[in-house]
């Protein structure tokens, strides 16, 4: 590997082999998301405890302090809405010049295996990888299921990241299912993350399905909504940072989400 791809996963993949990545790209196709509407003030006291952000080119240029932020991992696919025909229709919105200039870490879109577009999103997909190799840009591929989301099975998501990394992904992003994980990330050759989808009832559901995913081979995670749109956002992340990157049990977590809740941490 080179040099500059090599030191653009080590922004994104800490020492300890783990990362924590805040996405907050939801409003390119739902909109202003819940807890998102402005995307700066969401992130700014989370932002000491993440790795990375996952944005869009328009919340990066005017929500997010060019001096003072993490390493940026670009979404550059889209182009549906949640109110168009059909999400899975999605192209390339974002040139290599423009992730050049913004100085992306990585960059990630999102494939629909099994849908009508599977074709033009995994084309898509190959054609990113070709373009930001040439300047030692990873690419991080989202198995993504569109609306439905009963999708998120094993030998689904098996299928989605495996077929993610033969086409040249760096990284995948696919989520967590209880029964089988492991055998999604046994077959997927290249480091995979987690996405949370949405919001669940209970913060130790959360540390429960991260601990876990990581037990069974994630190597962190990529969680938007369970973090930010808790009504403590500061003591989810903080409380995720430590199953991720201390090794925390879900308890312990719970614990420490308590503590900082309660302002005593
Ligand atoms: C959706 O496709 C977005 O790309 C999100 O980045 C992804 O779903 C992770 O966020 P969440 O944990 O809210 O599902």
């Amino acid at each position: 590997m080179e040099w500059g791809i090599r030191n653009r996963l080590a922004q994104l993949i800490q020492k300890d082999g783990r990362a924590l990545f805040l996405p907050i790209d939801h409003g390119y196709f739902q909109g202003p998301t819940r807890k998102l509407e402005k995307p700066g003030e969401t992130i700014k006291p989370l932002l000491p405890y993440a790795d990375a952000i996952m944005l869009t080119r328009g919340v990066l240029r005017n929500c997010v302090d060019p001096v003072d932020t993490k390493p940026v991992i670009l979404r550059v696919s889209g182009g549906t809405s949640v109110v168009g025909e059909d999400l899975a229709n999605e192209g390339l919105i974002t040139s290599i010049m423009e992730i050049v200039r913004l100085n992306a870490s990585a960059v990630s879109m999102s494939v629909f295996v099994g849908s009508k577009y599977e074709h033009q999103s995994l084309i898509n997909l190959a054609r990113l990888v070709d373009e930001c190799e040439d300047y030692g840009i990873p690419v991080m591929a989202v198995t993504a299921v569109g609306r439905e989301l009963e999708k998120r099975e094993a030998r689904y998501l098996a299928l989605c990241c495996r077929i993610a990394a033969e086409l040249g992904a760096r990284v995948v992003k696919t989520y967590y299912c209880s029964e089988d994980f492991h055998k999604v990330v046994e077959g997927c050759p290249v480091p995979v993350v987690i996405a949370g989808g949405p919001k669940v009832d209970s913060e130790l559901e959360v540390f429960e399905f991260v601990y876990d995913g990581i037990q069974r081979g994630a190597i962190g995670v990529n969680l938007g909504r369970n973090v930010w749109q808790s009504e403590y956002p500061v003591a989810m992340i903080r409380a995720i940072r430590g199953i991720i990157h201390e090794n925390c049990k879900p308890k312990e977590a719970q614990d420490l989400f308590q503590q900082v809740k309660a302002g005593k941490d």
